[in-house]
Parts: structure tokens; C-alpha cells; sequence
């Protein structure tokens, strides 16, 4: 007792040494204290417990409040989400409305209220007009909703604008374009919609700009480029449509620029010459509609680290120029309309640890220096148009390379066993759509660092070879439209094997497989999400072990030979989302709990034997007749009503 006493005078005595120190009013300017105290009347839940602290009237000693130590006046306030100190991490939580008398704090610099999740509520109309001080406004990660107020053009200080992550909407006011000494413009992941304002183009302060993620349109500024400060711009997945404008190639300070995911066009027109865009690193023009070729200017764009071009329409040859970016790790320009021969200059990018080139028009043979490409680790040449007849020997001996896609490129002959030793074991193998033949060889069994493998749509005749069982973290099996034959038991016994393993997605359809399925260990597999068995010659009862693969979302045995009832237990895979047994010789009738299977949005059962009456209600009723016709006894909605 004596001791606590003791205490408390210690803690007394400490407040008191603080307060002198501080040296400010010890009450609340009036008019701050009423803006503070309706902020915490309208959060009705803070998991952090900082306001509860919030007591009596001298708020410059409150947590998260700070005051200016001669007027006393409040300066700051921090009370963000995301609380970090040297001992902990701790990610709290207000919820309630945003109180515009925020704005009563009228020489407030910096209002941290970010990633509290839960603040509702718009941001005050008034605050522009009211809070001239205002250098750094983050309010982002809340739930407010609402446009961005005009007045905030007035605040002539503010240098940080985080509102990203928010409801908020309508068009960006064209008042932000007075900011004259905003540094950071965060909006990104709203829903704001309309142009961006020409008015921007005078934020010449500006070295982040990042709008991704909303719904803006039209086009770009002509004269983007005039703000030169720029850094990081990122317009990714807007509507913007129109060209790119010729003036980008003015931001000397571009380090990362991201415009994927909208619906530009016309060509690429940067850089136009040498020293152009110096510093950019980091360049993503994917999914859009830009043509024409890409410009042999490029290889000026010297700081580039990671290139994505994919999913446009652009065409020509790959420029050789590409070869003098020397810090490039990763080069995606699959899925355009790119033709003639990989240049050879692409071997010297000594760095480069990711090359994706599929669905192009490229044309054979590969250059053979690409071996001396010391770091690829990953490499996807496929569907293009390179006839290359045999895999080539030196891929396999590429001191890094571990994920290699050679999907439709016309190779014949059996899977070569020089990929049974590679320098990297391969983790990932994609040989899908060619012409092989031969077997499944044995030694694939000592692939163990395998993830996934392709060999789907080849002509591949034999069983599944025994040593399948090692491959202890295969993820993806697909050997779907071969011809094997026998039976499948030794897939199921990876998972059974490896209990804990990665196995998510199976499809062994279009095969010869045969025999039952009702002694595997279907049902260890926990992680499957994704498995097809159907068009084979697999027969017998479904085990009700199936109904433990917890997180599978496609289910097609359709095509079978599988017969007795359907396992009531699927019902409890409430992940399910396709459901595909039709073609099969099923027999009784529809589990009744099988509509607890909310999550389903296709079902076929047609063509087997099921009898009695579709149980009533969401989802089973919903789908069209089609799901369950050629089935003699059943009946009810959607078929014709059962006769009782
Ligand atoms: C007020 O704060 C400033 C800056 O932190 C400091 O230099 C100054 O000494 C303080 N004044 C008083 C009276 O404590
Ligand atoms: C940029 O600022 C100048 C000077 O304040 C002004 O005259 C001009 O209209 C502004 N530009 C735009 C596009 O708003
Ligand atoms: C390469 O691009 C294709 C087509 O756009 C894509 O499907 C594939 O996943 C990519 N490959 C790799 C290894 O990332
Ligand atoms: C395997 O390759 C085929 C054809 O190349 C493709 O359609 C399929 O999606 C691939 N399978 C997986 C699991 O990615
Ligand atoms: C299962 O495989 C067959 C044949 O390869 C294919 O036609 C079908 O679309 C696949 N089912 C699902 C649900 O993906
Ligand atoms: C696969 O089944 C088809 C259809 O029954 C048959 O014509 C073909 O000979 C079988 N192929 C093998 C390799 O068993
Ligand atoms: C579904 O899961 C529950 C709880 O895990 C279990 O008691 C029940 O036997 C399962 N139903 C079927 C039909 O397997």
C-alpha cells in the first residue's frame, strides 16, 4: 500500500516536470478543445484506447495531440491505424462518423487520422477555408465516402494528401491544381470518376502522383510533362483512352510510371532521345490497346529493372536495342502481336531473371547464346510460332533456369530425360500443346522440387509412374487430352503422403484412365481447389472421404462410368462452385442437404440414373432444366412437378 502510494507521487511528479517543460496553457484553447471533443463523440468504437485517455481540458497533453509549446495552440494530430513502437505492432481500429468540427482546430499542420478502417462520414466541405496551416492531410484506409471538397485548393501549405482507400467519388476538383507545394497526391482505390483536370499539370512540386484503381476517364494532360518534379506516377487501372502524350518524356526525375490497365492507344512514343527518362526503372504499359512497334529508342530508357508491355497490340520485331538495358530483371511482352526472330542482343542482359514472350508471332530458331543468360530463372516462349521440333539441349543446361514454358511450340518426340539433371532443379514445366510421345518416365519421380507441371494436350500413352508419390510439393498436375491409361491411385497418394502438402489442382481428364477411385485416399488433400477426372473410364462409387477437400471450388467427373449414389458429404464442401457429374450412371436421389452448397453457380447432372424429387429451394431450383435432364425419375422444379 505504502509502496503504490509512492508510486502515484513518482507519476505525479513526472506529469508535473512535463507540464513546466512544455511551458504551454495548461487548459485547451476553447475553441480546439470543442473540435477534439466532438471528434471523440463521433467514434462510437476504438480498439486502441486512446480516446477513453481523452479526459479533463488539458488536451495538449492528450495521446496523439501536440501543441505548439508558446500559444498553445493544437499543431498535430497523430492517431493512425497502424500503431508501431520499439516493442510492438498493433493494428487498431476507430469506428463512427468523421466530425467536421475537425476544422474548429484552425492551426492544425498535420492531421493524421489514417487506416483507422472504420471513420465514416465525408470530409469537410469547410476545410479548405478553415485550417490554412495544413501541411499534411492523411485520412486514407477509412471508409469515407463523398467527393473532394473544392475548398481544399486553399490549402496553400499542404505538401501530403493521402485519401487512397476510401468510398470517396465523384470528379478530382480542379481546385487541387493550386497546390503549389503538394509533394504527394495518394487517391488511389476510390471511385472517382471524369477527366484528370489540365490544372494539374501545374503541380510542378509534385513527385507522387498515384490515381490507380478509381474509375477516371478521357485523356491524359497534354502537358503532363510540364510537372517535372515527378518521381512516381501511377494511373494504373482507370478508363484513360487516347494516346499517350509525347510531353512524359519531360519528367527527367520518372523513376516509376504505371499506366496498365486502361484503354490507351496509338503507340508508344518515349523515349525520342538518348538521356530522355534516365531514372525510370520501373515501366508498366500492359493491358491496353497501344500498336505499332516497340520503339527501337528504348534501349535509352537505361535504369529499366522491370519492363511490362504485355497484353497490347503491338507488333514488329523485338529491337535489338532491348540488349543494352542492362539492369533489366524482368521483361514481359507476352501477348502481343510481336514477330520475327528473338534478337540475339537479348542474351547480354546479364541480369535479366524473368523473360516472358508467349502468345506473340515470334519466329524460330532461338538464338543458343540466350545460354549465357547466367540469372533466368524463369522463361515462357510459348504459343508462338517457333517449330522448334525438339526441346533445345542448352535450355536445360542454363545454370538458373527453373520455370520453363514451352507450351505450343511444336515439340516432337519423347520427354527428354536431360531434364531429369538441370543445374536449378525445375519447379515449374510447362510442355503443353506439342507432339509428344513415349511415356510418362519414371524419373519425373525425382523432380522433388516440382511445383507444377503441363503436359496436357500431347500424346502421351502409359500409366502413371510409381515414383509420382516423391513429388512432395507438387502443386499443379495437368495432364489432361493425353492417352494414359491405368489407374489414378498414385496421384491421390501424393496428398496422402504429404498430408500438409501443396496439391491444389488436378485435371486428368481426356484420358484412358480406368478402375475405381473408391480405395483412394481422396479427401487428404485439403488444399484442392480445383479437379478434373472427367472423360476417362473410371467406375464404381464416389468415396464420401470426398467431402473433407475443404477448399474445393470445381468438381467435374462428368463422362465417367461412376455409378451408386452421389455422396451426400459433397454437401459439406461449401466452397463449391461447379459441380459436374453428368454423363455417368448415378444412381438414387439428390442429397436433400445439398442445398447448403450457397457458393454453386453451375451444375450438371444430367444423363445418369437419379430418381425422386429436386430438393426445393436456392441454389438447386435456380438452375435450368438442363442440369438435370435425361434422368427418367426425377422430378420437380425445374422439371415438371412430382405426381404425389
Ligand atoms: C519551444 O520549442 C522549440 C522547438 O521545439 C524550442 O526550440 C524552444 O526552446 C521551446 N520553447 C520553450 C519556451 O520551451
Ligand atoms: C496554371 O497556373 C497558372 C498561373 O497561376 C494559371 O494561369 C493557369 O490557368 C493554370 N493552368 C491550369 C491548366 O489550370
Ligand atoms: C506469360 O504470359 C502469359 C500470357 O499472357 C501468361 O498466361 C503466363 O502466365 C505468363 N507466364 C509466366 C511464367 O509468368
Ligand atoms: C496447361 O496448358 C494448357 C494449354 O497450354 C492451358 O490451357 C492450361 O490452362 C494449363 N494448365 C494449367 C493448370 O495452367
Ligand atoms: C474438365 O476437362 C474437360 C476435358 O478436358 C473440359 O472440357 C472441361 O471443361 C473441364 N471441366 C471444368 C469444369 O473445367
Ligand atoms: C483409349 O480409348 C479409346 C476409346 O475407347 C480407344 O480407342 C483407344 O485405343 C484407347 N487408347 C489407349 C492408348 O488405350
Ligand atoms: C459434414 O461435416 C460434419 C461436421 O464436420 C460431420 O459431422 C458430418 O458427418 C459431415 N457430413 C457428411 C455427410 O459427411
Amino acid at each position: 500500500m505504502v509502496c503504490q502510494l509512492f508510486w502515484v507521487v513518482v507519476l505525479l511528479a513526472i506529469t508535473r516536470v512535463g507540464e513546466a517543460k512544455q511551458n504551454a496553457g495548461s487548459l485547451c484553447n476553447p475553441s480546439d478543445l470543442k473540435g477534439l471533443i466532438d471528434f471523440k463523440a463521433g467514434i462510437h468504437v476504438d480498439t486502441s484506447g486512446r480516446l477513453a485517455k481523452w479526459v479533463g481540458h488539458r488536451c495538449c497533453y492528450w495521446e496523439g495531440i501536440r501543441c505548439d509549446n508558446q500559444t498553445g495552440r493544437v499543431t498535430e494530430i497523430r492517431l493512425a491505424g497502424f500503431i508501431s513502437t520499439n516493442d510492438f505492432l498493433f493494428q487498431s481500429e476507430m469506428r463512427g462518423l468523421l466530425s467536421p468540427s475537425i476544422t474548429l482546430l484552425s492551426t492544425v499542420g498535420v492531421i493524421d487520422l489514417g487506416g483507422l478502417v472504420g471513420l465514416t462520414g465525408t470530409i469537410p466541405p469547410a476545410i479548405g477555408s478553415r485550417l490554412p496551416k495544413l501541411r499534411k492531410l492523411y485520412l486514407y484506409g477509412n471508409m469515407l465516402s463523398g467527393p473532394v471538397p473544392d475548398s481544399i485548393g486553399k490549402l496553400s501549405k499542404l505538401e501530403e494528401l493521402h485519401l487512397h482507400e476510401n468510398r470517396l467519388s465523384g470528379s478530382l476538383p480542379s481546385s487541387l491544381g493550386n497546390l503549389r507545394n503538394l509533394n504527394q497526391l495518394l487517391l488511389y482505390s476510390n471511385q472517382f470518376t471524369g477527366l484528370i483536370p489540365d490544372s494539374f499539370t501545374n503541380l510542378t512540386n509534385l513527385m507522387h502522383l498515384d490515381l490507380h484503381g478509381n474509375a477516371l476517364t478521357g485523356q491524359l494532360p497534354v502537358k503532363i510533362g510540364e510537372m517535372q518534379a515527378m518521381e512516381k506516377l501511377d494511373l494504373s487501372n482507370n478508363l484513360l483512352e487516347g494516346n499517350i502524350p509525347l510531353s512524359l518524356t519531360n519528367l527527367n526525375s520518372i523513376s516509376e510510371l504505371y499506366l496498365d490497365g486502361n484503354h490507351l492507344e496509338g503507340a508508344i512514343p518515349f523515349p525520342s532521345s538518348s538521356g530522355q527518362m534516365s531514372a525510370l526503372g520501373f515501366l508498366r504499359l500492359n493491358d491496353n490497346h497501344l500498336t505499332g512497334r516497340i520503339p527501337q529508342n528504348f534501349g535509352y530508357l537505361v535504369s529499366l529493372q522491370r519492363v511490362s508491355l504485355a497484353n497490347n497490340k503491338l507488333e514488329g520485331a523485338i529491337p535489338s536495342s532491348l540488349g543494352s538495358l542492362s539492369a533489366l530483371t524482368e521483361l514481359y511482352l507476352n501477348a502481343n502481336l510481336l514477330s520475327g526472330q528473338i534478337p540475339k542482343s537479348i542474351s547480354q542482359l546479364s541480369r535479366l531473371i524473368l523473360l516472358n514472350i508467349s502468345h506473340n508471332l515470334i519466329q524460330g530458331p532461338l538464338p543458343s547464346e540466350f545460354s549465357s543468360l547466367e540469372n533466368l530463372q524463369t522463361l515462357d516462349f510459348s504459343f508462338n510460332r517457333l517449330k522448334l521440333v525438339s526441346f533445345p539441349k542448352w535450355l536445360s543446361e542454363m545454370p538458373s533456369l527453373s520455370k520453363i514454358y514451352l507450351a505450343g511450340c511444336g515439340i516432337r518426340g519423347k520427354i527428354p530425360e536431360f531434364l531429369r539433371a538441370t543445374p536449378s532443379p525445375i519447379q515449374e514445366l510447362d510442355l503443353s500443346a506439342n507432339h509428344l510421345t513415349g511415356s510418362l518416365p519414371a524419373w519425373l519421380g525425382s523432380l522433388t522440387q516440382l511445383y507444377s507441371l503441363n503436359l496436357s494436350r500431347n500424346f502421351l500413352v502409359s500409366g502413371i509412374p510409381d515414383s509420382v508419390t516423391n513429388l512432395q510439393h507438387l502443386g499443379v498436375l495437368d495432364l489432361n487430352s493425353n492417352r494414359l491409361t491405368g489407374p489414378i491411385s498414385k496421384v491421390f497418394e501424393i496428398g496422402n503422403a504429404f498430408p500438409d502438402g501443396s496439391l491444389t489442382y488436378i485435371d486428368l481428364s481426356n484420358n484412358n484412365f480406368s478402375g475405381g477411385v473408391e480405395q483412394l485416399g481422396i479427401g487428404a488433400q485439403t488444399g484442392m481447389q480445383y479437379l478434373n477426372l472427367s472423360h476417362n473410364f473410371l467406375i464404381g462409387r464416389v468415396p464420401s472421404s470426398i467431402g473433407r477437400l475443404k477448399s474445393l471450388q470445381t468438381l467435374d467427373l462428368s463422362y465417367n462410368k461412376f455409378g451408386s449414389k452421389i455422396p451426400e458429404a459433397l454437401a459439406n464442401v461449401s466452397s463449391l462452385e461447379r459441380l459436374k457429374l453428368q454423363k455417368n450412371q448415378f444412381t438414387g436421389n439428390i442429397p436433400v442437404e445439398f442445398l447448403k452448397l450457397k457458393k454453386l453457380l453451375e451444375l450438371d447432372l444430367s444423363d445418369n440414373f437419379l430418381v425422386g424429387e429436386i430438393p426445393m429451394g436456392k441454389p438447386l431450383s435456380e438452375f435450368p432444366e438442363s442440369s438435370y435432364s435425361g434422368n427418367k425419375g426425377l422430378c420437380g422444379k425445374p422439371l415438371a412437378p412430382c405426381n404425389s
